[in-house]
This record gives C-alpha cells, structure tokens and sequence, in this order.
C-alpha cells in the first residue's frame, strides 16, 4: 500500500493539531470560559486579565470517561429523607435541611478564625462516635494540631481518621483504602491536583479538586464537607461554577466582637435556603443557642427611649430582634444618618415616610440606627419597628413594656401584611411580650389564638396612641 504525499501531510497536521496544538486552553478563573486562544478580558464574564493556560487533556480525564448512568421510573428512586444522618447539634441539622444527606456534597465559607474547622472538628466527632467511619483532611493544620484542638473539644473517637494532605490524588488513595462515611476537606483553596501546573488556589487546581471530590462522593455516596475561604467581598473565592457543583452552600458568619455565630444556608437542594443555626464560641468549642431570641434581647431595657422589638423570620424560623436609634439635634454641619445592620436607603425611605405622612421633621437631627447583637435584618416587617423607635428617640418617650412590632410601611404610610404572621406573634409571647402591633390585613387572616392582645393597624398615624 502506498501512502500519497498529500495523506503523509494531513497525518502530520492531524498529529500536530492533538498533541501540540489542541494541549493548551485559557479558561477564566472568574467564571470557567474555555477558549484555545488567550484573552485579556474574558468574553463570557467581562473580567480583565483573569485567564488562565492549561492543558486540555488534564482536565478531568476521568470525568470525560465515566459510565452513562440508565433513565429509571421516579417510584423506583430510593427515598433519601430516613436515611439522613441526624447530629446532636439540631441548630447544624436545621441549616441542612434536617440532617446530613448521604452523598451529598456541602460547601462552608467564612472568614478565617471565625470557627469552620472547629465546627466540623465537633460534627465528625459526633457523626464518628456512632460507628460511622469518618475521615478529616486538613491542608492547613499538621496531625499533631488537630490532635491538640480535638483535645480542647473532649473528641476522642476510634473512627475518626485524620489526614494531613495537600494532594488531591492522595486524598483520592485514602478514600478507597478507608471508604469513609463522611469527608470534610479543609480547605479546598489548600488542595492540589498534580496533574495541573499551576498553583493552590488558584481557579483551575479548584475547580479540578471540586469535580474531582463531586465525583467521588457521588459515586460512593459519602457526605462530603468542603471548606472554602472568602474574598474580601464575603463570596466564596474560586469561579462562580463552584456554588452550582455543590449541592448546599452554607456561610459561616459571626462578628469578631462577639461570641455568637450564625450558620446561613444560602442555597440547598434538600432543604429551604435562608434558613439558620446560632452558636455561641465558648472555651471548649461551639454550643448550640436553642433559643436565639432570648439572647438578642435579654440585656434590653424596656424603660429606655428608642427601642423597640421585631419579630423577624430567618428562614422558617421566628428571632426576636432589638431596633435602637438614637435622634438628636445637630448643631454643625451636615447631619448625619447611620445604620449598622439595617439597609440605610430603606431607613432614609422610612425618615422621608415620617416627615411627609407625620409631620414630624428630622431633617437637622442625627440619625443612628442599630440592630442589636451583630445582626442584620433586610426584611421589611422590621419597617413599623424602625419607625417606632425613631419616634421614640425623637419624642424622648420610651414605647411601653411588653409591646412588639412588625409590618411593612408603603410610601403612602400605609400599614402592609407581611408573611408568617402566626409564627411571629407565638414567638413574641413566648418571650414574654404582651401586646402586638401588626398590619389589618395580617390580623384578618390569623389562625393564632392566645392571651396576647393584638392591635392592627393599617396607617402609621395610628401608631402614636399605641406605642406611648
Ligand atoms: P477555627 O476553627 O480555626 O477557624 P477557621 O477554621 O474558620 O479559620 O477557629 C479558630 C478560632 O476559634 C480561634 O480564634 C480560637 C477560637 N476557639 C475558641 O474560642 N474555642 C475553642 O474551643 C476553639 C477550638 C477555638
Ligand atoms: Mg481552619
């Protein structure tokens, strides 16, 4: 057989193009774009300067070959929901949707030293001292280290595994030696796959070690936590990509100042998002606040002026929160209006309702406005609240004992129905509050029945007879 001149050529270029020219990609460490040419802005997101040359047939080679997995009936699909492995810590379970789902595949962000490693410390503890297998990888901390903390926490388990690894294909090895359970990867900006040149941390070495961990955890069904480190805007850093590859995206968040931690589920797909759990950082670790609403207010005064209580849902779940502003006149210069964990356009808004529906004018006074305990409330229940307690700063009155507010106020002043009305008003009285200022058109659909006395309302002028 005779191989024409014009075949050897195309042979040639064909072997050229796979093996020379086909190697290299530029992806976007922003949002994941692939392209064989390099860019300076990436098309598909807009970043400046964010590609990054690997070479294509590194990518996750595995995943390219896997099995086509049979279409099945859904009556045929195993239910999930009684084999959820249930922690002592009901505040974690709740911000998993009830629990922890076997394969599933979790992503916690936070700042550094705000307590991840601790809390996973403590939860593979708990989930290790039920027999079920459990393997702690740490990219950051020596054995010896995790030994010493594990101390401090009283966690002495026989099937917790410890390793001290940066490599994703050593971590790969273990997990087939061991099969564990439960996997936490601490942190994934630390790991590494040896198939790729480019540094820890960097998008591409992170979006490899997550698929390559999704893929292990799904094909061995073991529930997966990985930890993940925050930009400076308080996102997960690594491409936008890897929020979709997880199942739940958790955030761990908490004020320095103070003890208390709030675990926030942004997105999960076994459960409702917003949902949260509060710890507390004690000497010997995390505990679990069961009754969060007792803590955010129990150092109020009901007897000073300018505060006032809402009963604000996060998630599915009630939390009492404490609104303190502080009116006073200016003397010089521009008068100053600041809010810390409340959205200051809608406290502008709510001053601007005031003056105009009122009469009341603040416009020479400063404005403080302040969300007890490091929280933050978005929602606008909290509006009739806010409103309360400017009133009563500006008036120098305090708002009587044992009353709460919420509803949403319109530019009009009028009083609008917000969601949950009953969970609130039970909460409310649970903690001791006795009368209840809410929107009409909440107190016309009610279901609730109890001791406590409820005005609605549907105008914010009715709001001074009340509150004073
Ligand atoms: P850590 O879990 O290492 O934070 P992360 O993994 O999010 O970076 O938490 C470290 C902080 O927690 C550190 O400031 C000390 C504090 N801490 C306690 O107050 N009590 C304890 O029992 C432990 C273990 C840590
Ligand atoms: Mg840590």
């Amino acid at each position: 057989m005779r191989i024409g001149f014009k075949n050897l050529i195309w042979i040639f270029i064909t072997i050229l193009d796979r093996y020379l020219l086909m190697k290299m990609l530029y992806i976007c460490k922003v949002c994941g774009y692939e392209s064989v040419k390099w860019f300076g802005r990436c098309p598909q997101c807009q970043s400046w300067n964010s590609s990054e040359q690997i070479r294509s047939d590194r990518i996750s080679q595995k995943t390219r070959h896997r099995e086509i997995p049979k279409a099945q009936r859904l009556s045929e699909v195993s239910s999930l929901s009684d084999k959820r492995i249930r922690t002592p810590f009901s505040e974690f379970d709740r911000t998993l949707g009830g629990g922890i789902v076997p394969g599933s595949l979790v992503l916690i962000g936070g700042d550094p030293g705000i307590g991840k490693s601790t809390l996973l410390l403590q939860v593979c503890g708990c989930v290790s001292d039920r027999d079920i297998k459990t393997l702690y990888v740490s990219g950051e901390e020596s054995p010896q280290q995790i030994k010493l903390r594990a101390e401090r926490l009283k966690i002495d388990s026989r099937e917790l595994y410890i390793l001290s690894s940066t490599t994703i294909e050593e971590i790969e090895e273990n997990i087939e030696r061991l099969s564990p359970q439960l996997l936490v990867i601490d942190s994934v900006q630390t790991m590494r796959s040896e198939a790729l040149p480019s540094a820890p941390g960097s998008i591409s070495q992170i979006s490899e070690v997550t698929s390559r961990i999704q893929r292990i955890s799904k094909e061995r069904h073991i529930c997966t936590f990985i930890i993940g480190h925050v930009t400076k805007h308080g996102a997960i850093a690594g491409p936008k990509a890897l929020e979709h590859m997880v199942d739940t995206v958790l955030y761990f968040e908490g004020d320095t100042y103070y003890t208390y931690r709030i675990l926030r589920t942004a997105k999960n797909r076994f459960g409702p998002s917003n949902e949260i759990g509060v710890f507390e950082m004690s000497g010997e670790g995390l505990k679990e606040v069961i009754n969060p609403s007792s803590i955010f207010i129990h150092e109020r005064r009901p007897g000073d002026s300018g505060s006032s209580v809402v009963p604000c849902m996060e998630g599915t779940r009630p939390i009492l929160v404490e609104i303190q502003s502080l009116v006073s006149p200016n003397r010089v210069g521009m008068p100053r209006r600041t809010t810390i964990g409340l959205d200051p356009n809608r406290a502008s808004l709510l001053i601007a309702i005031i003056s105009k529906r009122l009469g009341i004018d603040m416009h020479d006074h400063d404005i403080f406005l302040n969300v007890v305990g490091g929280l933050r409330v978005d929602e606008p229940a909290a509006d009739l609240s806010v409103i309360a307690s400017l009133l009563s700063s500006f008036m120098e009155r305090a708002i009587r004992e044992g009353i709460s507010l919420f509803g949403e106020v319109g530019l009009a002043g009028e009083v609008r129905g917000v969601v949950h009305p009953d969970l609130r008003i039970r909460e409310a009285e649970k903690l001791g509050f006795r009368e209840i200022i809410l929107p009409k058109s909440n107190l016309q659909s009610l279901s609730f029945r109890g001791d406590i006395k409820l005005f609605g309302i549907s105008h914010i002028k009715e709001i001074v007879k009340k509150i004073f």
